[in-house]
């Protein structure tokens, strides 16, 4: 193993190596100027490990981007798993979906195109685990689908939910403050210790997981 320059690295390099189409997905990211907004390979293998402590076999994902956590999370699906992942921009899910039409994982995925409020409502079964990755100030929004659509035992997980800082301190950029008590709601409601077992684990960004026990 290569030397590791810190703590993330470390990680990475130990546990979170890509294969090659989340390589290729990260090159095409870095490309068009959107790396960064994605989630790191380390999250990705997080995603994966509370997938499979579950036994998911079906995920939805708000916010596909290029497909990076998509990809990461599909691989932690049996054969015949689904997931179901929801995206606004047309030209970000067509690149996502030429790029995971390349790996072995694309028969396990499903792509909605549009508002995610309006799509989401397509999901009629219950799932085992619900990642939002979007838009932030639309998260209670997405947190009333997950909690519906949830099965018993299952997670509602989503990322950046330290909202670049803002829950704790100034922040590194600039939010509505729509987003900030959005945010606030947000994690407070899995807070609650009678619906949830939960906690925000202390990534970069805030990732709050949360098994629902109702
Ligand atoms: C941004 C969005 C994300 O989901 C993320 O993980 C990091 C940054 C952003 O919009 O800047
Ligand atoms: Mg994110």
């Amino acid at each position: 193993m290569r030397k590791s320059s810190n703590e993330s690295d470390y990680i990475k390099n130990l546990f979170a190596q890509e294969d090659k189409v989340l390589g290729l997905i990260r090159e095409n990211l870095i490309r068009d100027k959107k790396w960064g907004i994605n989630i790191s390979a380390s999250e990705g293998k997080l995603l994966q490990l509370l997938l499979n402590l579950v036994s998911a076999e079906r995920v939805v994902e708000v916010g596909t981007l290029y497909g990076y956590s998509t990809l990461w999370m599909a691989r932690a699906l049996p054969k015949d798993g689904v997931i179901y992942t929801f995206e606004k921009s047309k030209e970000n899910s067509q690149e996502a979906q030429s790029l995971l039409k390349q790996s072995s994982e694309s028969s396990k995925v499903q792509f909605f195109l549009g508002d995610a409020f309006e799509e989401l409502n397509k999901i009629k079964e219950p799932v085992d685990v619900f990642f939002i990755d979007a838009d932030k100030v639309s998260y209670l929004k997405y947190l009333e689908f997950a909690e519906r659509l949830v099965k018993k035992g299952g997670l509602i997980i989503g990322d950046n939910t330290f909202l670049f800082g803002h829950m704790f301190g100034e922040g590194r950029s600039k939010v509505s403050q729509e987003a900030i008590e959005v945010m606030q709601k947000f994690n407070e409601r899995l807070s609650d210790k009678q619906k949830y077992q939960s906690i925000i684990i202390p990534t970069f960004e805030g990732m709050t997981v949360a098994k629902k026990l109702y």
